[in-house]
């Protein structure tokens, strides 16, 4: 910068030529190829060199509030061009204020807090004076309340198991057989009441336990069950193929859904099973036939609240 000022002085004193014309002259040739900087209104630049120009604006020396500079740049043949910075000076201490705001509508006694920090000025930072005490804004309450809901959602989506994945190893700890299914598990081969064992035991059994004693308030028991045991299978049959939600069932309400079988099983895969219910864990009611399934099948399917209405 020193030498910037070294050589404006130095042009000024320059002796050669252009003297002669003289003060006009010397007054443009002062501004020529210059850099000057004017702070708010000021008819005096602040600033006045060569470019680049790099300087240090003390805004300690400033008023807070509003403020602009001007840059006037001159080029060499005196044309000029000039630009405004508008700047904002903040050295007083920042003022929180709660419980008010721009605009609002008031009556009656408001409270209203108001707490001031900072300052360009102050040496020390106190953070304990940065905080305003204020309530936990409402948005939060809502973002924390819709995180936790959708997490419950979340996890209740877990307990609807797909056919193929309900036996799998996350769910087989359901299953007391745990994963000692394999052996058996290829299914439809054997008897009719081999059959319906090994099905019930694959597809069923994660949920309803091998036992048929379910899962005190996640899966229903089917031994003893009313739907199982009814003289008319319909609504067994029906259940298995279109699957139930939402049915309180003793009492019961089931959070999770029963899954409907009407793709994975055939018919003669829902009649062993359903026999297999039948005549299980001291269930004692009458079997059915695949033309019993067939039949129900070929109606189509029953929507969730008809089959809850009939049951
Ligand atoms: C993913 C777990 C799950 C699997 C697997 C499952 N169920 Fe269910 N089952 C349920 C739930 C939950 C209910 C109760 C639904 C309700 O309350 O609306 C239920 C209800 C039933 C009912 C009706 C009980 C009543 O009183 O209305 C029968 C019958 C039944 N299941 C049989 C089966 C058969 C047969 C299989 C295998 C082919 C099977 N379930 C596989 C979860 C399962």
């Amino acid at each position: 910068m020193k030498k910037n000022g070294d050589e404006h002085k130095k042009q000024n004193g320059d002796p050669s030529g252009k003297k002669k014309n003289g003060n006009l002259l010397n007054e443009a040739e002062k501004k020529a190829n210059q850099i000057r900087i004017f702070l708010d209104d000021e008819e005096e630049p602040i600033i006045s060199y060569k470019p680049p120009v790099r300087f240090e604006l003390d805004t300690t020396q400033l008023p807070d509030g509003k403020h602009k500079l001007l840059i006037e740049a001159t080029d060499a043949v005196g044309t000029v061009g000039t630009r405004t910075v508008h700047f904002e000076v903040r050295n007083g201490p920042g003022i929180g204020i709660e419980g008010l705001q721009d605009d609002d509508i008031l009556d009656g006694k408001v409270p209203v807090l108001v707490n001031a920090y900072g300052g360009a000025s102050e040496p020390y930072w106190e953070p304990s004076r940065a905080e305003t005490p204020s309530p936990i804004p409402t948005w939060a309450w809502v973002l924390l309340l819709a995180i936790v809901g959708w997490s419950m959602v979340y996890v209740a989506q877990q307990w609807y198991p797909t056919g193929e994945f309900a036996d799998s190893p996350t769910y087989s700890f359901y299953s007391k057989e745990g994963l000692n299914l394999t052996e058996e598990s290829s299914g439809s081969s054997g008897s009719p009441a081999k059959m319906g064992a090994t099905l019930y035991r694959t597809s069923c059994s994660s949920c309803h336990q091998t036992n048929g004693e379910g899962l005190a308030g996640a899966f229903p028991p089917l031994a003893g069950n009313e739907v199982v045991t009814a003289d008319d299978p319909t609504n067994h049959i029906q259940v298995v193929l279109w699957g139930l939600e939402g049915k309180t069932i003793d009492g019961v309400d089931y959070a999770a859904a029963m899954p409907g079988w009407s793709e994975q099983l055939s018919d003669e895969e829902v009649a062993a099973i359903i026999n297999h219910e039948r005549t299980s864990w001291g269930n004692d009611a009458a079997t059915i036939t695949a033309e019993d399934v067939s039949e129900v099948r070929a109606k189509g399917p029953v929507d969730n609240e008809t089959l809850k209405e009939q049951l």
